[in-house]
C-alpha cells in the first residue's frame, strides 16, 4: 500500500485522533464542536442494535439535576433515559471511545477531566427538552457535554433540533439536526440549548465530563 492509500483510509483508530484534535481545537477557539459523522460507524451500529434489544422497562423518566418535583420535571422535559454502563458490549465501546476522546482533550486543552457519566435518551414524538444549562457556574463539576446522535434518515420535517444559543446577547443560536453519527461537545456551563419537539421517535446520548472536586478527605463519586 502506498502512503496516499494510507493517508485515504487512516486506520479508525487515527481518524479518531484527528477528529478529538479538531474537537479540541474548536473548543478552544469558541466553546463548541459540532461534527456530522463523527462516530464510527461500527459503534453507530452496536449502540442502534442494543437500543433495539433493550425493552422498554430500562427507561426511566428523565429528572432535572437533584430535584424530584415530578411536576416540575415534566415542564421542563418528557424524555426518558437509561445510563450506560460498561456492561454490554456496545456500552464498554462507547466508553472506550469516550474515554480516548477525554484523554485526548486533558492533552490538548489541560482540562482535568476525571469522570465520566452518560446516559442514553429517547424523545416519543411530542417530546422536548427546555431551555436549560447543563452545570451552573461554581455550583458543579460538569467540565464538558457530550452529545451523540443515533437516528438514521432523519428529515427536516422530523423537528428535533438542538437548539443552541451561542450568544444571548447578540441572539446568535445554532441548530443541530440529530443525525445519526454526529457529535456535539460543549462547555456546560458556557451554552444554554434546548431539545425541540420531535415528530417521531428521537435516540441521542448525553454525557458529562466532570473534574474532581473532592476536598480534603473526601473524593468524588463517579457519578
Ligand atoms: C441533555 C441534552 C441534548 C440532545 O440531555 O442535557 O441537552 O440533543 N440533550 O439530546
Ligand atoms: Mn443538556
Amino acid at each position: 500500500m502506498t502512503a496516499p492509500d494510507l493517508l485515504a483510509h487512516p486506520a479508525p483508530a487515527a481518524a479518531d485522533e484527528a477528529l478529538f484534535t479538531q474537537i479540541a481545537n474548536d473548543v478552544r477557539q469558541r466553546g463548541y464542536a459540532v461534527c456530522p459523522g463523527a462516530l464510527p460507524l461500527a459503534l453507530c451500529d452496536a449502540l442502534l442494535a442494543q437500543l433495539q434489544a433493550m425493552p422498554a422497562e430500562r427507561f426511566e423518566r428523565a429528572g432535572v439535576g437533584r430535584d424530584d418535583n415530578h411536576t416540575l420535571n415534566r415542564f421542563v422535559r418528557s424524555d426518558e433515559i437509561c445510563w450506560i454502563t460498561g456492561d454490554s458490549p456496545a456500552g464498554r465501546q462507547w466508553l472506550d471511545w469516550s474515554a480516548r476522546l477525554q484523554q485526548a482533550l486533558n492533552r490538548q486543552l489541560l482540562l482535568g477531566l476525571f469522570s465520566f457519566e452518560s446516559h442514553f435518551a429517547h424523545y416519543g414524538p411530542g417530546d422536548f427538552y427546555r431551555k436549560h444549562l447543563d452545570a451552573f457556574r461554581g455550583n458543579t463539576n460538569r467540565v464538558l457535554s457530550l452529545v451523540a446522535y443515533l437516528n438514521s434518515h432523519w428529515q427536516p420535517d422530523d423537528g428535533g433540533e438542538l437548539l443552541m444559543y451561542l450568544d444571548e446577547a447578540r441572539g446568535d443560536t445554532l441548530k443541530v439536526v440529530p443525525a445519526l453519527g454526529t457529535v456535539v461537545v460543549f462547555l456546560s456551563e458556557e451554552f444554554p440549548h434546548e431539545v425541540l419537539p420531535a415528530q417521531r421517535d428521537r435516540h441521542s446520548i448525553a454525557g458529562w465530563f466532570r473534574v474532581n472536586t473532592s476536598t480534603a478527605g473526601r473524593v468524588d463519586p463517579p457519578r
